[in-house]
């Protein structure tokens, strides 16, 4: 495995180099060059330090194959960085330009129906088509050959969220590759029969030549889910290869810049494995879309807990958000009132150093032309550009303070992440295909908020060892060596917490035997001091058949009577000499199921720790009466509030947040108050009054 890169954060055009970068994605070639002026004194206005250039314009730098245009892209570079803005200088291939498509169709990806994907939106290509590479890495060479000393220029921005339209591709490009990949990681066609599990059905192969990628087979259920594995994990491969690829190109020239990409972790979706991802960049950036309704600011918290991880505790970048509504969901609401100031701050509460968006000027056309941005339609006499400059200025006063370079604290708890449990869970071959991990891992998430307590989400492949307890919701697959690194935590004094469809297969889709959940040859199931032998599932729209089944609490505590559960239950015994049953199923819908009296959810003594099973499924309220009783016990945060600290040698700083519609009183608070946004600062020492999506930040 590679080294992780180098953290290295681009510097601004202060007096320093230091500050909050914030600005958004600019694209002024959507424009006629006389606004751009205008764009500038605006930005100024604003306080915008930064802005992301020229991610869709390999049209407009490479016209024709054999012409090239700087000049455009020269001024404009020129003219922000007089203004003091600094370029993250996009890669700029994105998009291709049409006359590459014309010349050569074969770079562009296939669905799994073998059609091509047609030209005319972004992502159209494949990025195991040599042609295209050769392309691109030209552009990428060009660029940095023409802007890698330019000062202006201070990261580049490699293509922009790789996998967005391309993650799957069924190309003849990708076939080839696709059997060189399984050639590599499996060495001989009896290791790949082997995993794949080719004796079912008769699929057995002879050489890699016969190695298919799982085009249609007539329902997508009838995939080898082995083989759609790999498949996704090769896609994920062979993007994170072509980013390589154009890094090192432009590294070559320009060595000394830093590189990211923008990752896309946020509501519904974690599609790549940012884990691999995140060591190949100098600093770690995300496109954040918010989740409108209650959880809005949990969500946001969630995705961000998750950035945190990956930089490893280091600053992390916001590429894009929104001021206010998106344009590609059925009803896109707009933000409520002081949410485009609270989300920026939320980020830089979760350890967020630069806050950006998509994108500077509302476009006038195209698919995009109904989204937020910081200079809306109506211009800059608007409540939404007062707001961004009111955010530029709270941004501006954090760095001054010295929040930027300062670093989250952490929790005891790391709820466990696994991007490819979360390719597993998509798989139309389980029980039920109502699973979500990335969901789950949410719901874990609020629950520890609910329950006045924050988790951190930490990637399962990064080390977690130093944490009290892990959670692992619906990490479908656990390899032995994982289940091994639980076992040791345990033994070690760790608290393990262990979810419904946690560990049921191995790293090949192998269902581990025995037992559910078998994980490691049983090491799970021993750990547990359970042992599965059924899986009940419910969710099914039967008209008269029970939707759910009731819990009611076996020991003192009473604290998971008349919790439900909806989608999944495991019809385990308990095997564990020692192990404690918490809760059993009860009820007539459970005797109807043979599960009256089955444990649902356990706690079983492992070396000097403890693992507990949660053996089905449970909305975010009673995870909050389990989180409450058995795993945050002793909290003693204000679960009205999210509150975050981040320090350094020289400065800690508390941030609070209100995560509900509740005003919220916070007394007691020392220190000095940085930002009071739509906040109260009351006459007893230490007290204030944040208001609904306000922002309270001292510096202690
Ligand atoms: C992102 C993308 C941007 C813009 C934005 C709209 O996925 O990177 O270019 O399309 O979404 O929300």
């Amino acid at each position: 495995m590679s080294a992780r890169r180098n953290f290295e954060w681009p510097e601004l055009l202060t007096a320093d180099g230091r500050g909050i970068a914030f600005g958004g994605d600019y694209n002024p070639d959507q424009w006629s060059e006389d606004i751009w002026d205008d764009d500038i004194r605006l930005m100024k206005q604003a306080g915008v330090n930064t802005v992301a250039l020229a991610i869709f314009s390999w049209d407009r730098i490479q016209p024709t194959e054999d012409r090239w245009d700087f000049g455009w892209l020269d001024r404009i570079i020129d003219k922000l960085g007089n203004a003091g803005i600094v370029v993250d200088l996009a890669s700029a291939t994105a998009t291709a330009p049409l006359w590459l498509y014309e010349s050569h169709p074969e770079v562009l990806p296939r669905d799994k129906y073998g059609h091509p994907v047609n030209a005319g939106s972004r992502q159209s290509w494949s990025p195991t088509s040599p042609v295209f590479k050769e392309y691109a890495l030209t552009l990428c060479r060009k660029l940095a050959e023409r802007y890698g000393t330019n000062p202006y220029v201070t990261a580049w921005h490699m293509g922009n969220e790789y996998g967005w339209n391309n993650r799957e591709d069924y190309s003849d490009n990708a076939l080839e590759a696709f059997r060189a990949w399984c050639r590599r990681k499996y060495g001989t066609i009896d290791a790949l029969n082997q995993a794949w599990g080719t004796t079912f059905w008769g699929q057995e192969m002879n050489g890699f030549d016969e190695v298919l990628i799982p085009r249609f087979m007539g329902a997508d259920s009838m995939v080898n889910p082995g083989q759609k594995l790999d498949f996704e994990r090769f896609g994920n491969d062979m993007l994170l290869d072509f980013y390589k690829a154009e890094r090192d190109a432009i590294a070559e020239i320009c060595p000394d810049k830093p590189f990211t990409t923008n990752f896309m972790v946020s509501t519904d979706q974690c599609c790549m494995d940012y884990a691999a991802w995140a060591k190949e960049v100098n600093f770690v950036s995300n496109d954040h879309y918010f989740h409108e309704g209650e959880s809005h600011l949990d969500e946001l918290a969630c995705s961000d807990a998750l950035m945190d991880s990956l930089a490893l505790g280091k600053p992390w970048y916001v590429m894009e958000h929104s001021t206010s509504a998106v344009q590609w969901k059925p009803l896109n609401t707009r933000k409520r009132k002081g949410e485009t100031v609270r989300d920026s701050l939320a980020h830089v509460a979760m350890g967020a150093d630069a806050i950006n968006f998509f994108q500077w000027r509302a476009s006038a056309f195209g698919a995009e032309a109904f989204h937020s941005a910081m200079v809306p339609h109506a211009g800059e006499d608007t409540k939404l550009f007062r707001q961004v400059c009111e955010l530029g200025a709270s941004l501006h006063t954090l760095a001054d303070a010295g929040v930027q370079g300062t670093e989250l604290a952490h929790s005891d708890t790391a709820i466990l992440f696994s991007a490819e449990s979360e390719w597993a869970t998509r798989s139309q071959t389980l029980p039920s295909m109502k699973l979500n991990h990335w969901h789950d891992v949410r719901d874990w998430y609020r629950a520890f908020l609910d329950a006045g307590s924050r988790a951190d989400i930490v990637p399962l492949a990064y080390d977690w060892s130093s944490y009290k307890t892990v959670v692992l919701p619906t990490v479908l697959i656990l390899s032995t060596a994982d289940t091994q690194r639980l076992a040791d935590f345990a033994a070690a004094g760790g608290r393990v917490v262990v979810g419904y469809a946690t560990g049921l297969i191995d790293e090949h889709f192998h269902t581990w035997l025995g037992g559910y959940p078998g994980a490691g040859d049983g090491l799970l199931r021993s750990m547990l001091g359970v042992r599965g032998e059924e899986f009940n599932i419910l969710g099914a729209e039967a008209e008269g058949e029970p939707g759910e089944i009731r819990l009611s609490s076996a020991d003192d505590s009473a604290a998971l009577d008349g919790t439900t559960t909806r989608l999944w239950q495991n019809d385990v015994n308990v095997t564990g000499e020692h192990a404690q049953v918490l809760a059993t199923y009860a009820g007539e819908e459970a005797d109807e199921w043979e599960l009256d009296g089955t444990a649902a959810v356990t706690r079983n003594p492992y070396g000097s720790g403890e693992a507990y099973f949660v053996g089905c499924d449970l909305d975010v309220a009673d995870l909050t009466k389990l989180v409450r009783a058995y795993l945050a016990a002793s909290s003693q945060e204000n679960a009205d509030v999210l509150h975050t600290v981040r320090a350094s040698a020289d400065a800690t700083f508390d941030f609070y947040l209100p995560r509900g519609k509740k005003t919220v009183e916070l007394q007691g608070i020392e220190g000095e108050p940085v930002i009071l946004f739509q906040t109260d600062r009351e006459e007893k020492p230490g007290s204030y009054t944040v208001r609904r999506n306000g922002v309270l930040v001292v510096r202690r």
